[in-house]
């Protein structure tokens, strides 16, 4: 076991991704907003466009727990899972700039759940604790050849495993095999630093899931009322949109009809259809164009900015109702 850890860290710190910055700062809110960010976006996408950027913004728990929560969304604009900025919000009220350092005390606050937890315990407090997302259960799985583990004994697994003297780079070690080499498919046993003791290595396989997404399509369609340079958004209603700004629904009328895009977002595939609008009866909340960015609106919305514009340029040449009109 001791040859085991020894050779896993020996691989991390060759081949680990030691550039990504939550892991070069103690800052525990750093290490928080970051793994947020992470239960469902790309590592590139969080590093390059969000993180950074977030935190320019907010630069400490308090200044977060200050900002008004539209203000927050429109920084998480684009990123999906808007939940995630709305707990993010509500824990740093409820925290007031102590977040508690226990894994037991962080699954009290909304948006943590077990894995959230033990990576901020891990990785900011550098406790001796099993970390498991998804890339190290696949290890786990198929190096102890375990199958159909509960989440329980995977967990129990995965402490017996923790190497004790550096809990953080083997956590992140494994995180990185799993992510770099114990790949899902194909995974590259060759380079594996645990391939000598891997009980999995002949059917690797037979230790990933695969379970078939399931996909949903909707059709959409979106009123695009524009005065003064300014566009009419509406609060969005359901949980999954709650304190953003979306589009108005209307009912579609093909005169009126202006574009056609695609959107993916959970598990929907959305067809969105735009269409211009003279009024609605929807609550109107008036957004200047030159700021649509800034405000909490999704990517969904985004995307239809383009097509904004060349309905802009329309209005600039026609009266509203002639466009398209022959
Ligand atoms: N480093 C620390 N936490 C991480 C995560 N969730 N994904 C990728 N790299 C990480």
């Amino acid at each position: 076991m001791i040859k085991l850890q020894k050779n896993l860290l020996k691989w991390y710190q060759t081949h680990g991704r030691h550039d990504l910055p939550w892991r070069n700062t103690d800052n525990i809110y750093h290490i928080y907003l970051s793994e947020i960010m992470l239960q469902q976006t790309q590592v590139g996408r969080v590093r390059d466009e969000y993180y950074p950027q977030f935190l320019e913004q907010f630069p400490t728990l308090e200044a977060l727990c200050n900002a008004p929560l539209d203000n927050v969304l429109a920084a998480w604009s684009g990123l999906g899972y808007y939940s995630r900025a709305r707990n993010l919000h509500k824990s740093a009220q409820i925290v007031q700039n102590n977040l508690p350092k226990t894994e037991e005390e962080l699954l009290k606050l909304p948006g943590i759940g077990q894995y959230t937890a033990s990576a901020i315990c891990c990785f900011g407090h550098h406790q001796n604790i099993p970390v498991v997302d998804t890339n190290i259960a696949r290890v786990i799985k198929r190096f102890f050849a375990l199958d159909n583990p509960s989440t329980l004994g995977m967990w129990k697994v995965a402490a017996e495993f923790v190497n004790a003297k550096e809990p953080r780079s083997h956590n992140l070690a494994m995180m990185d095999l799993g992510s770099m080499i114990c790949l899902p498919k194909n995974p590259k046993c060759e380079e594996c630093p645990l391939r000598k003791e891997c009980q999995g290595i002949l059917e690797p396989q037979l230790y990933t899931q695969t379970k078939k997404k399931e996909y949903e399509s909707l059709d959409l369609f979106y009123g695009i009322l524009i005065q003064n340079n300014q566009i009419a958004l509406t609060p969005a209603c359901g949980n999954m949109y709650k304190n953003m700004l979306e589009l108005p629904e209307v009912e579609p009328i093909e005169k009126d009809f202006i574009a056609r895009y695609k959107h993916s977002y959970t598990k929907y595939r959305l067809n969105v259809n735009l269409y211009t609008i003279e009024e609605t009866s929807s609550e109107i909340v008036w957004v200047d164009l030159s700021r649509l960015e800034l405000a909490p609106i999704s990517s969904l919305v985004k995307k239809a900015k383009k097509f904004i514009n060349e309905t802009l340029i329309q209005f600039a040449d026609y009266k509203v109702g002639d466009i398209f009109v022959e």
